[in-house]
């Protein structure tokens, strides 16, 4: 391992930062205390992003918790730069964001929540030690710091590929060449290498497959940088020890549970003397490639026996829609709720289809259990229990669907918080979008939602979402997209084919309706 401890090249290809819905304060308050840890205050916390880039993931944290304080570092001036020119027009006064080198990070600031997204590997061992020693010193006692890295053994198989890129683009002299020949040495073996059964060729095509989606910055960063450590999870977890820290889990809890192992891997794991091994054996069984652990003071116990009742300490959120609409709610044919990607979760239980179904007619905002016991049994056509015995025998029913929702489900699916999220907004006759909102619309043409998931656009809300300025009243709003079509810059297309003129202005004034309240729904509307 070199001992250099600057890196430039982020200065000379920028990363492009995006909101990363694992790092949210949220996440990492609830993985606490579903782990039985106190957890800091969301609203109020204190966050430190090290290796922030130009900022991307603080700044609607920022923007949505307006009480809550933030402070990046990035040892790049060109990223901060960009940061702060961005800082400047949506003028929040609750964000740092700061060019300094880790190595010279010596605030006594005590933060809640310490995030470290995609810097660890990629730092030279000096950096590495002083990263865990900021997380021992600036974490306060319950805080919770999040930690990214590649880990092996899975990437001994990306270090081979870059071993090869790295010799091949070696020879060029810019950034641009070395990418363009790095990818072009990975195209060239995955389609030379002979044998259509050959696992060595069906890796390089896999990997080329998967490389292929990636932006060049990503790419060069990741495979053509200076530095990239991949370490063992039991390394890691060491050098945490060291610095007086303890693992506490990972920021996808579903990788923690040994469901998708086979009987067999499961039943010898059970015999693991620590969970770190377990972890370890776990990677060995995955070949996993990188991990998102989170860490905690060594004084704290967390209890890893998730206790079905304590889902009351939470409040739940569900995008969990269901498969059909006439849903049999009384009897007991399975019924099917589909997150995002496809994954379904199925329950013959009419207790629990109505309280899946309550949490999706009130997404996308939360309830709390004692709201979900009223409304499942309302559905159900029953009356809320009354006696305690009851009440924990339903809440426990419930809570143990919830849970398992939560640590099986990916990422957003169903989310349980510590605090209450309301995010329906009223729409008033001068709508406000969220300031970064506006911005991200016109630029990028997606946005980030306060749930810290970037939502792509449609070409109607790309062209709405910057006049929703909170000076611009709806009939001028509706005028606007009149003009825009008269002057041939949008076209308004009514069933699929461009609208007819005499029902431009009809058609315009119900689609801004639609979208404000949509909008306004996923809470994405200043009050
Ligand atoms: C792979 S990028 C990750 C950026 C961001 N966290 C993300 O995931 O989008 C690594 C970042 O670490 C920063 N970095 C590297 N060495 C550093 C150091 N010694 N001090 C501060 N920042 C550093 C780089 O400038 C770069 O922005």
């Amino acid at each position: 391992m070199t001992q250099t401890s600057k890196t430039t090249s982020y200065n000379d290809i920028p990363y492009e930062s995006f909101p990363f819905q694992q790092t949210h304060p949220d996440r990492l308050a609830t993985i606490a205390k579903l782990f039985g840890l106190q957890s800091p205050n969301v609203e109020t916390c204190k966050v430190l992003e090290i290796g922030c880039a130009s900022g991307n993931n603080l700044l609607p944290m920022a923007e949505y918790l307006p009480n809550a304080s933030f402070l990046g570092i990035d040892l790049s001036p060109n990223q901060i730069d960009e940061g702060n020119k961005l800082l400047k027009v949506l003028d929040l006064p609750n964000i740092e964001l700061r060019c300094q080198d880790i190595l010279d990070f010596n605030e006594e600031t005590k933060f809640d929540f310490i995030i470290v997204h995609g810097i660890y590997s990629w730092v030279p061992a000096p950096v590495q030690e002083k990263i865990l020693a900021i997380s021992k010193k600036n974490l306060s006692p319950d805080g919770v710091a999040y930690i990214s890295y590649n880990v092996l053994p899975g990437w001994h198989m990306r270090g081979m590929i870059r071993d090869m890129m790295l010799y091949h683009s070696g020879k060029f002299p810019d950034s641009d060449s070395k990418i363009k020949q790095a990818k072009g040495l990975l195209e060239f073996l995955s389609k030379s290498v002979q044998g259509d059964k050959n696992p060595y060729g069906l890796f390089l095509k896999s990997e080329l497959e998967i490389l292929k989606k990636q932006n060049d910055s990503y790419f060069f960063h990741e495979f053509l940088e200076e530095h990239n450590f991949p370490v063992y999870f039991h390394e890691f977890s060491s050098a945490v020890n060291r610095h007086g820290l303890k693992y506490l889990g990972d920021s996808d809890v579903r990788t923690m549970s040994t469901r998708d192992l086979t009987p067999e891997a499961q039943q010898l794991l059970t015999k693991t003397p620590s969970m770190i091994e377990t972890e370890q054996y776990m990677d060995f069984l995955r070949n996993r490639m990188f991990r998102t652990s989170l860490i905690v003071h060594d004084n704290k116990n967390p209890i890893y026996n998730l206790n079905s009742a304590a889902i009351v300490n939470f409040n739940v959120t569900s995008t969990l829609t269901p498969a059909e609409q006439n849903m049999d709610l009384h009897s007991a044919n399975p019924a099917n709720f589909i997150a995002h990607d496809g994954t379904t979760i199925g329950t013959t239980e009419p207790l629990i289809k109505a309280a899946l179904l309550c949490l999706f007619e009130s997404s996308p905002n939360s309830m709390t259990t004692a709201e979900i016991i009223e409304g499942a049994c309302k559905k159900l056509g029953s009356k809320p229990p009354v006696a305690a015995e009851e009440i924990a025998k339903v809440t426990a029913q419930i809570g143990q669907t919830l849970i398992t929702a939560y640590t099986s489900l990916p990422v957003g699916s169903l989310e349980l918080t510590t605090r209450p999220i309301n995010r329906s907004s009223p729409i008033s006759s001068k709508p406000r979008a969220f300031k970064l909102a506006q911005i991200q619309a016109g630029m990028i043409g997606m946005v980030t939602n306060p749930r810290h998931q970037m939502i792509r656009l449609g070409d109607f809300e790309k062209v709405l979402l910057p006049m929703l300025d909170g000076k611009t009243t709806i009939t001028e709003i509706n005028q606007n997209f009149k003009d825009l079509v008269n002057a041939n810059k949008i076209v308004v297309k009514d069933n699929g084919i461009q609208a007819d003129a005499t029902r431009v202005g009809e058609i315009i004034q119900q689609q801004v309706e639609n979208a404000l309240k949509t909008l306004a729904k996923n809470g994405m509307l200043v009050d």
